[in-house]
């Protein structure tokens, strides 16, 4: 079937950048994005494209083309599914807070209401995509509540993971490693795997297009994310080592990089690794391996959870231990509180959890983030639970200028890696600090020498 309408579930993160690249991409093709949230659908459609709920390089660009021509941003769920051939399911699948699996299981209460929502309205024929990172076998329970219907509509589901990293969202969509497809090995299930192929190969070439059974799929994505994020906790791993032993994890990351077995990427030893997915799916993945008595399997993954937890709490303690075991009444500057460079996206961030344990300490942290606003900082402190609301709004500061953030402070630490921190006038900087002037460089994004000749006190991680 040649698809000509495509109706999207969820405008966040994936939903938005990934439709409005197949619009870019497919200018014949109808794609509507829907969601609950009126905010988000409004903020997707501001003639303003600087306030697009979602910030990545060149995104603008993409919505600014597409939108309006073949790409819209709506509230009426219903109406798009009724008229999409093909619906992708984009929601988030957050870790469950409760009840059984709670801090382990994805939480799938939003895929099971929008694949009641979809058996509720489809009155013909429908292909079901599962854009969502979902756990192995999903595609069986979404099937269930499909196929009892009660009319007479067919339904195909395929699972296609979206692989896209914030930051670098649209380079990747433009031009993925692959594009993964799985789906039912029937023949029916087969067509529909060739109807999203013919959507890809409108930009993708055929042979990044990999089509599998549909639990390959599934797991792929699973396996995927821990593999990338079971790099970032072995260097980190390696960056306390390091730090003992003399050895330089850069150097070490290079030189075992050019093994073209190992390959050099993600090996950046940080603060910790953040981001609404990797912690998730690792979780994830933990709780399927325990749900089939893989206990072997389950706590060999789960350790990379326990390293990355012990490189975040381990990068505030030397915070508080080098400023002579007490940063009460202390103002510490934070450049940074996003996850990572290039997005506004702060889920799980690892500034959330260095704050945290600063201001249980009681320091005052003066964050400067170049993409998130105060709101959002507070609401990611505030979600902990680690005192009231008040408490929080006593003890952080969100600055709208760095060279403010860190006036009078004692110590700069650095939670992102943003360019523009490079080339701030570092000199100005020391003489507007106390003395001595420490920098706590959690993503060894600074130069060393530079900062030392200037008369800071520089720790990086991993040497
Ligand atoms: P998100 O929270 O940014 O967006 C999800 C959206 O779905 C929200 O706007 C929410 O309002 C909406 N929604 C929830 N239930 C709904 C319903 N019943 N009807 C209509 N709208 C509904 O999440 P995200 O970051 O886009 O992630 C979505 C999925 O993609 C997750 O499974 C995630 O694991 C996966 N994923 C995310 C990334 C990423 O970089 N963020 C990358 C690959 C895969
Ligand atoms: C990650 C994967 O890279 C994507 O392929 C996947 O689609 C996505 O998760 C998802 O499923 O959500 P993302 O979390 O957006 O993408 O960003 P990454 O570039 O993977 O970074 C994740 C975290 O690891 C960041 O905090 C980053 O700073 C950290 N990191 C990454 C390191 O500390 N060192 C590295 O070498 C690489």
């Amino acid at each position: 079937m040649m698809i000509k309408n495509i109706c999207c579930i969820g405008a966040g993160y994936v939903g938005g950048p990934t439709m409005a690249v197949i619009a870019q991409k497919c200018p014949h093709i109808k794609v509507t994005v829907v969601d609950l949230n009126q905010d988000r659908i409004n903020a997707w459609n501001d003639s303003d494209l600087s306030k697009l709920p979602v910030y990545e390089p060149g995104l603008d660009k993409v919505v600014e083309e597409a939108r309006g021509r073949n790409l819209f941003f709506s509230t009426d769920v219903d109406q798009a599914i009724d008229e999409a051939e093909m619906i992708f399911i984009s929601v988030n699948t957050p870790t469950k807070t409760y009840g059984v699996g709670k801090g382990m299981a994805a939480d799938l209460k939003y895929i099971e209401l929008c694949a009641r929502q979809i058996a509720r309205v489809a009155k013909n024929d429908k292909i079901v995509v599962e854009k969502s990172t979902l756990p192995v076998r999903t595609a069986q329970a979404i099937k269930d509540i499909l196929d009892h219907t009660g009319n007479s509509v067919n339904f195909q589901i395929l699972s296609n993971p979206e692989f896209l990293a914030e930051g670098t969202a649209i380079e990747d969509l433009f031009s993925p490693d692959r594009v993964l497809i799985g789906g039912d090995t029937s023949s029916e299930g087969q067509k529909a795997i060739e109807s999203l192929v013919a959507v890809y190969a409108n930009w993708v070439s055929r042979d990044k297009i990999l089509t599998t059974n549909v639990w390959s799929s599934e797991l792929s994505k699973l396996t995927a994310n821990a593999f990338l994020a079971q790099r970032v906790s072995s260097i980190n791993a390696m960056s306390e080592l390091c730090e003992k032993t003399g050895a330089d994890v850069s150097e070490v990351a290079k030189a075992i990089g050019m093994d073209s077995r190992i390959g050099s990427k993600f090996l950046k030893a940080s603060v910790g690794f953040g981001g609404s997915c990797f912690q998730k799916d690792i979780l994830n993945l933990v709780y399927i391996a325990k749900s089939y008595g893989l206990n072997e399997v389950a706590d060999y993954w789960e350790q990379v959870i326990i390293m990355n937890d012990h490189q975040k709490r381990r990068f505030s303690k030397n915070i508080i231990s080098t400023l002579y075991n007490t940063v009460s009444g202390k103002k510490i500057a934070f450049l940074g509180w996003a996850f990572k460079k290039d997005t506004n996206d702060t889920r799980e961030s690892a500034a959330i959890y260095v704050a945290d344990d600063l201001i249980s300490e009681q320091a005052l942290v003066a964050v400067y983030d170049p993409q998130v606003q105060e709101t959002q900082i507070l609401s990611d402190l505030n979600y902990l639970e680690s005192r009231t609301e008040m408490e929080n709004k006593k003890y952080i500061h969100v600055a709208s200028n760095p060279y403010v953030a860190v006036e009078n402070s004692h110590a700069i630490a650095i939670l992102t890696e943003w360019d523009e921190f490079k080339d701030y006038d570092w000199q100005k900087i020391y003489d507007s600090m106390l003395k001595p002037a420490f920098i706590f460089d959690g993503r060894n994004l600074l130069n060393k020498e530079q900062l030392e000749n200037i008369g800071f006190v520089y720790q990086s991680i991993g040497s």
